[in-house]
């Protein structure tokens, strides 16, 4: 278990929070050497500004930090994030006002992060003692989720193959009485043909994993995630620039065992099941071709139009296996286009759902929990587009069109029995840090999807916790 920044029971110096419309006020009221000095440094309270305030001993008396102003962009939940890099070493806690103290905290331990594994890279010595209405348990788990994601995103392909995708997985699970199954290699030629294709030109074996956890009796919720844990593009092979943070490809996969990590820590009321098509998409003599055709497991055929359209091909398979025992919530994420991220950049990602009450629990929860999703729309007429001459489907279109929607179209082909089923394509990486989100690795959409599947299945009040899961 790492280390968290966080706790409840630590003596600690003040961070006094103030925006601009209260700052008067509140130096009026902290008064004495706290106000003289913050007018003498001239400060504003504006979103991220800091300054540490001096004692009569020439020790810390407090530090001051701004909100900004309301409407200000900067002035987020998020923004007190900022302060595990800003403060001086110590133990500290938040007196004034804040958004919300929950995410405030949050923000903290995500921005404390730390990618260590190649060189020395201490966490600073600044914790935070946590207010009584933080769910200290939910929030831990929350943040080691979020920092296990991360690592596993920014863990480049050399060290992260698939074997090693799986095993992060076989932790998670097995550390939370699960069980972890796995097809490997040719093995997944009959059942998993597209997986197969896709895997078959890497040296490192191609692996469906497949892991359960609680009571089959339960509410089956599924979880899909892109495993592809470097994307060259195979044949249809990306240019030097497209192809540099493709590392990440694996995104939706760390992504899902996060949130997987999250509900197995809840002990949500589920039949969880993760499934993941670990693949490394590589350019060799035996690596699929344009044009190949190539069976799904569902049934339909599939044109191959280009090799680098490799995440629907394999999500295809995993969502037929998914589906077949008709799951009440299926969730897929993947780093799947490029498109994505031109429609709605790197930090809001587009989510798919033909189900609008989810839809709408998933919009709510996403402004609420300050994950950003943003619903776009599986437009039937845009279906044909994918029509093949020779097959039942092609991989991609051509004309350049809604890459995004294509792909999540594709998706929809694959799925069927399923209650309700939601695709969102991530980006799974920050470009430029901002508060509590580090430049690197990210997994997005986590905390909102916690939120909606912990309302649809509430741990029944004043039980006790259930022993160790049956075999399943
Ligand atoms: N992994 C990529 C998508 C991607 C690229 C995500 C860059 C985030 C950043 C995916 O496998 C891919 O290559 N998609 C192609 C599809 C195209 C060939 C239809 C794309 O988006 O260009
Ligand atoms: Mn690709
Ligand atoms: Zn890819």
């Amino acid at each position: 278990m790492p280390f968290l920044p966080l706790d409840f029971d630590l003596t600690s110096l003040p961070v006094w929070t103030v925006t601009p419309e209260g700052l008067a006020a509140r130096l009026d009221e902290l008064g004495g050497s706290v106000a003289a000095f913050a007018r003498a440094c001239g400060f504003e309270a504006t979103a991220g500004a800091l300054i540490v305030v001096p004692d009569a001993e020439g020790g810390i008396a407090g530090a001051l930090f701004g909100l900004g102003r309301r409407g200000d962009p900067a002035r987020t939940p998020f923004l007190p994030g900022r302060l595990a890099t800003l403060l001086p070493p110590g133990d500290w806690h938040i007196d004034g006002p804040l958004e919300d103290e929950t995410l405030a905290a949050l923000a903290f331990g995500l921005e404390a992060y730390r990618f260590g594994r190649y060189r020395d890279a201490p966490q600073r010595a600044v914790r935070l003692r946590l207010p009584i209405s933080v769910d200290r348990n939910r929030l831990g788990a929350t943040i080691e989720a979020v920092w296990l994601a991360r690592d596993l995103i920014n863990t480049p392909a050399n060290d992260l193959g698939p074997a090693e995708l799986a095993n992060a997985i076989q932790a998670v699970f097995m550390a939370a009485g699960g069980q972890v199954r796995e097809i490997v290699g040719d093995d997944l030629r009959d059942g998993f043909p597209l997986v197969h294709a896709v895997g078959h030109g890497s040296d490192r074996a191609p692996r469906l994993i497949d892991a359960t956890w609680g009571r089959t009796d339960r509410p089956k919720v599924t979880l899909v995630g892109k495993g592809v844990v470097f994307d060259s593009g195979g044949l249809d092979i990306k240019s030097d620039a497209g192809m540099l943070l493709m590392k990440k490809d694996m995104g939706g996969a760390a992504s899902a065992l996060a949130l997987a990590a999250m509900i197995l820590a809840a002990d949500l009321p589920v039949r969880l099941r993760l499934i993941v098509p670990a693949v490394e998409n590589a350019v060799s003599g035996r690596a699929y071709r344009p044009g190949d055709v190539v069976a799904s497991r569902k049934g339909p055929t599939v044109e191959i139009g280009n090799t680098d359209a490799e995440g629907r091909l394999v999500l295809a398979d995993a969502l037929a296996l998914a589906d077949e025992e008709a799951p009440a919530l299926l969730i897929d994420l993947a780093t799947l286009t490029g498109a994505a991220r031109v429609a709605l950049g790197p930090d809001l990602p587009p989510f798919y759902t033909a189900d609008d009450e989810l839809a709408q629990a998933i919009a709510e929860a996403s402004v609420r929990v300050f994950d950003p999703l943003w619903r776009m729309p599986l437009w039937p007429a845009y279906r044909s587009m994918l029509d093949s001459k020779i097959a039942d489907t092609n991989n991609v279109a051509t004309g350049g069109f809604a890459g995004s929607i294509l792909a999540a179209l594709f998706l929809q082909r694959f799925v069927e029995a399923a209650e309700s089923w939601v695709h969102v394509d991530v980006y799974g990486w920050t470009p430029a840090a901002r508060p509590g989100r580090p430049e690197g690795g990210e997994a997005q959409a986590i905390r909102a999807l916690f939120e909606v599947i912990a309302a649809r299945h509430p741990k029944p009040a004043g039980v006790p916790t259930e022993p160790l899961p049956d075999a399943v």
